[in-house]
This record gives structure tokens, sequence and C-alpha cells, in this order.
């Protein structure tokens, strides 16, 4: 690996707020640091069309509140094969890029990945997304304020769901991770959370049942992360219309709108850090590590480790929730 003199930075997979906060930081720290910078669009698929532009430290001017980001984002199959990386990897040369930060959820550091592995190239991930389902890291990109969003619609649902004295089960994202839901449902005050970490251990919704819980409401709210393991609100809503068809049951999927938003305090102070810490990682010389905050220090997290998709729920606050449904 020769000295490196210019960096290109891209975001991939699903949008997170603070992304823009994270291009911010990467941008600015290393001009500060003598680096070049290039902004790729569209994620990997900027690396095959050539979509690559210079980023000066105005290019980065009045986006740190801004949701999304300013790069664009995509999931590109392309990259997924042998002849899509090369395509990328020429591209990469042919601008003058050095190294790569990617700043994405686990299938784009999978890609960064294996682009360092087959290429002799330096990749640094950042956390970006909103499921937190990344290893080594207290809590990832966008994932704060998408929990705030959650809190602002469960709030505004809890006034019609008190009102009518229905039962709501409603769906929040997260994919294959509960971390969504169950922080949600405890900050959102809501009855209970099903999660698929515990969707295996037991039934979730004869828990609820048998644990009363409109035992001192005429009201409930459910929060359930998406995900084939939980099977979904609808297939909450079915299965209580069908066993228990006393409660007067409605379903809200929130979908994408938790994606998006000016990101909070939190989300863009831990955007600012990792992007910091990238280019500090570059000049050490590290490569194929997503940078994370664990207890609030700057950590270096290998991607295999970071992806292995087994960061844990905390069963505390699984405990925490049910005491405090009665
Ligand atoms: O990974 C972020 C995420 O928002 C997941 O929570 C969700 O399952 C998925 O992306 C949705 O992806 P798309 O935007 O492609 O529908």
């Amino acid at each position: 690996m020769g000295t490196i003199k210019c960096i290109g930075i891209l975001t991939s997979g699903g949008d997170a707020p603070g992304m823009n906060a994270a291009i911010r930081a990467v941008t600015r720290c290393a001009i500060y640091n003598g680096l070049q910078v290039k902004g790729i669009y569209r994620g990997y698929k900027g690396l095959l069309t050539g979509e690559i532009k210079e980023f000066k430290s105005q290019n980065v001017s009045n986006i740190i509140q801004q949701g999304g980001t300013i790069l664009k984002t995509a999931r590109c199959k392309e990259f997924t094969t042998p002849e899509g990386r090369q395509i990328a990897y020429d591209n990469m040369k042919k601008e003058g890029i050095d190294a790569l930060v990617v700043i994405g959820g686990d299938g784009s550091l999978t890609g960064a990945r294996i682009f360092a592995q087959e290429f002799d190239v330096p990749c640094i991930g950042l956390p970006g997304t909103i499921d937190n389902d990344l290893y080594g890291t207290d809590t990832t990109i966008g994932y704060d304020t998408a929990l705030n969003t959650i809190l602002d619609a469960v709030d505004k649902i809890r006034d019609t769901a008190t009102s009518h004295e229905r039962l709501f089960f409603v769906e929040v994202m997260g994919r294959d991770a509960g971390f969504l839901a169950l922080n949600g449902a405890i900050a959102a005050g809501a009855e209970a959370a099903i999660i698929p970490e515990i969707s295996t251990e037991v039934d979730q919704l004869e828990e609820l049942i048998k644990n009363g819980f409109r035992k001192s409401k005429n009201s409930s709210i459910v929060l359930v992360a998406e995900s084939p393991i939980t099977g979904g609100a609808m297939h909450y809503a079915e299965r209580v219309k069908n066993e228990y068809p006393d409660y007067d049951v409605r379903v809200t999927i929130l979908g994408h709108l938790q994606r998006g938003g000016s990101p909070t305090a939190h989300d863009r102070i831990l955007a600012s850090r990792l992007g910091a810490a990238a280019i500090d990682a570059i000049m050490e010389g590290q490569r194929n590590v997503m940078i994370g905050i664990d207890h609030d220090q700057v950590v270096y997290v290998p991607f295999t480790k970071a992806i292995k998709k087994d960061k844990p729920i905390n069963r505390e606050l699984v405990n925490v929730l049910k005491e405090l449904s009665i």
C-alpha cells in the first residue's frame, strides 16, 4: 500500500438520518489532514458508473441537519459479482482514490469486506443504519433518530387508542433485529414489544394475554418488529381477531417514515465522531474495520465481527418492559 492521498466516500443500502453528518465529518477531517476527498454517488453503483466528484469543505456545508444522504444511496447488484467489483476497482484507480470510507449497514460493509480482500484497497466502514444491528458499537448512525420518530408516532396513536379503547399493533422496522421495537416500547410506555430475538423462545402473544395486558387499562399498544420471524403486526392482529375476538384490534405500520427526518443531537455527534475517527484510522494504516463507539470510546471492529448478525439485545430491558407494563 502506497501513501494515501485521496479518500473516496460513499453511502450505501438504506439511508439513515445522520449519514450527512458523517459525510461532512469525513470530508472536513480529511481536508484538515491534507487529504483529497471524492464523493461517490449512489453507493457502489457510482464506483461502477464513475459518478464521482471532488468534495471541498463547501460541498458539505449546511448538511449536518439534513436527513437522507446528499450522496444518494442504492443497493447495487453488480457489485456483488467479481466482474462488477473489477470495474469498480479500475474506476477507483482512474480517479486516483487510494482508500474508501463506506457508510451503511451490514450489506454495505459486507461489500467493503469482499472488495478490500480482493484488491489491495484500504476500506473503513461507518455503521449507518436505523436497525442498530451491527456488532461492536453501542448504537448505529440513525438509530436514535428513528427511535424518536417512533415515539412521536406512538404518542399520537395512544390518543386514539385510549379514546376508542383499542388494542394497537404498531409495526416498526429493524429487519431481523428488535432494538427499535424493544427500546421504542420502553420509551413510549407501550404494553409490550414483540421481537425476533425471543420469538422462538416464547409465544409472545400468549405471554401478553397471560400477563393480563389490559389489567389496569382499556387500551394497549404493542410494538412489533417487522421480520419474517415475528410475522409482523398483521399476523398478530389476525391471531387476536381469531383467538380473542373481544378485543377491538387495529394495526399501524410505520414504514419508511422511520428513515427520514433531521438527525437528533445523539446521531449528529455520533456521526461526527465516527467520521473523524475514520480518517484517523486510515492515517494509522487501519483497513477492513468498522469504526464503532463502545462505552464512549472509539473502537475498531473487524468487518467480519461487525456483520456477524449476533449483536445481542439487552435481556434486562425485556424485563424492565414487562415490569413497567402492569
Ligand atoms: O436496513 C434499514 C431498513 O430500513 C430496514 O429496517 C428495512 O427492513 C429495510 O431497510 C427496508 O428496505 P427498503 O428501503 O429497500 O424497502
